[in-house]
């Protein structure tokens, strides 16, 4: 019998070769495509073959099996001519998994156009920390006077802006905690920027992944607006000048301004008033983010009820001059923080301040109005020995050079 019915089992034989070899022998070398395919579309096409070859040739396999054994007891002619009839169909739907590609195909753009119609930002969102933080009077305003330095860090969240047709703000985060809706300030950042400029949204996505804690005082929200401001800048208004995102970015927060300039800068005022002072020496911070939460409304009411306020000129003058020598001890000599005349004398926030003068910093202070704790290393090695040695009881510890 299997003198007559070997040949219904060559084409999947065949096909089957083909797919275990497809690697060897692409498609493109033995039927060129009739109009031109972008290398994703190739690699696509590939795949797709080798997989509906694997199954074709199984499903053909199996029915001509059948086919066999239901008929092998008619005469030998009539199943000659049925499985002539079998190859036939073989080939007739061999010819048409082709369509289905084609098809697939033709609904794929290329990757060009794929960057062109979806129009894509990936933002970096750094730390900050306060090497002088010197809280003034209350203003008439309610908020208070300034005077800080400000130096971004190399940990950061991420931020992937896309620019579509589907109308409105979508907000997603991979942190359950923060709300992904209009109270973010990520979402506030969008409406900010679309209202200021005068662009019209057709859509924007933005996807946020959060590394940094928060209400830590390393300025993670803040971060994360102006990534989404600069963000939205590039795929919008390249144009903008960083004056214009800086005040916008005013009307967000205080600490959003220098979020959005980074690097060294001196800030007054309220927060808004900026200017880029010499880099600091090249350093490495270790952040610590102990489990209690301070909020920042509360600790600026706790420096008004003790009026513990500072001007921060003298710190200030010294740390402009130490920067300006490249003196990172200089720069640590001058470190200041109001809010910590407001902790308890034996807050936790003091023995982790302890910690890493011990383990070799060359200065440790509160960030912000807490509750993290940051500390300056002129050394990767000795910091990232301190990050060891306190990530077991801090498990939120992180490490990253000054930027
Ligand atoms: O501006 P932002 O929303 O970040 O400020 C949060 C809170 O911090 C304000 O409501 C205000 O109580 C306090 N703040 C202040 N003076 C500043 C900055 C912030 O009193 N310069």
């Amino acid at each position: 019998m299997l003198r007559i019915w070997w040949s219904v089992f060559l084409i999947p034989a065949l096909m089957l070769l083909y797919a275990a070899l497809a690697r060897l022998l692409p498609l493109k070398r033995i039927y060129p495509s009739p109009w031109p395919l972008s290398a994703r579309q190739q690699r696509l096409a590939d795949e797709m073959l080798r997989r509906m070859l694997w199954q074709f040739a199984l499903a053909l396999a199996a029915l001509a099996f059948m086919i066999m054994q239901s008929l092998r007891l008619l005469p030998m002619a009539t199943q000659q001519f049925v499985s002539y009839g079998i190859i036939v169909l073989q080939l007739l739907a061999v010819t048409a998994m082709v369509i289905p590609i084609e098809r697939a195909l033709r609904n794929q753009p290329d990757e060009e156009e794929t960057m062109e119609h979806t129009k894509i930002a990936t933002e970096r969102a750094p730390a900050k920390v306060n090497l002088l933080l010197a809280v003034g009077e209350k203003r008439p305003d309610g908020y208070h006077d300034l005077v800080s330095v400000m130096q971004t860090v190399g940990v950061w969240d991420e931020l992937t802006i896309r620019a579509h047709t589907d109308g409105g703000i979508a907000l997603t985060c991979d942190n359950a905690d923060l709300p992904a809706d209009e109270t973010n300030l990520c979402y506030k950042a969008a409406v900010k920027f679309f209202s200021y400029t005068g662009v019209t949204n057709d859509g924007v996505s933005i996807d946020l992944k959060k590394v940094l804690p928060m209400q830590a005082g390393l300025g993670g929200g803040s971060a994360d607006a102006a990534a989404v401001l600069r963000g939205l800048r590039r795929l919008y208004a390249p144009e903008l000048p960083d004056a214009e995102l800086e005040a916008m970015a005013a009307d967000l927060g205080s600490d959003v301004p220098f979020c959005v300039r980074g690097g060294t800068v001196s800030v007054r005022g309220r927060g808004e008033r900026l200017e880029t002072l010499p880099c600091l020496p090249e350093s490495w911070f270790v952040l610590v983010k102990p489990p209690l939460a301070c909020s920042t409304g509360r600790m600026y009411g706790l420096i008004d009820e003790g009026r513990f306020y500072d001007s921060g000129v003298e710190q200030a003058e010294a740390m402009a001059a130490a920067l300006d020598r490249g003196d990172l001890p200089g720069v640590c000599g001058a470190m200041l923080n109001t809010f910590e005349r407001v902790l308890p004398p034996d807050s936790e926030i003091f023995t982790i301040r302890q910690r890493l003068l011990d383990l070799g910093a060359l200065g440790a202070m509160l960030s912000g109005s807490g509750s993290a704790v940051f500390a300056v290393f002129d050394r990767e090695d000795t910091a990232r020995m301190a990050v060891g040695a306190l990530r077991g009881t801090y498990p939120e510890t992180f490490c990253g050079k000054s930027e």
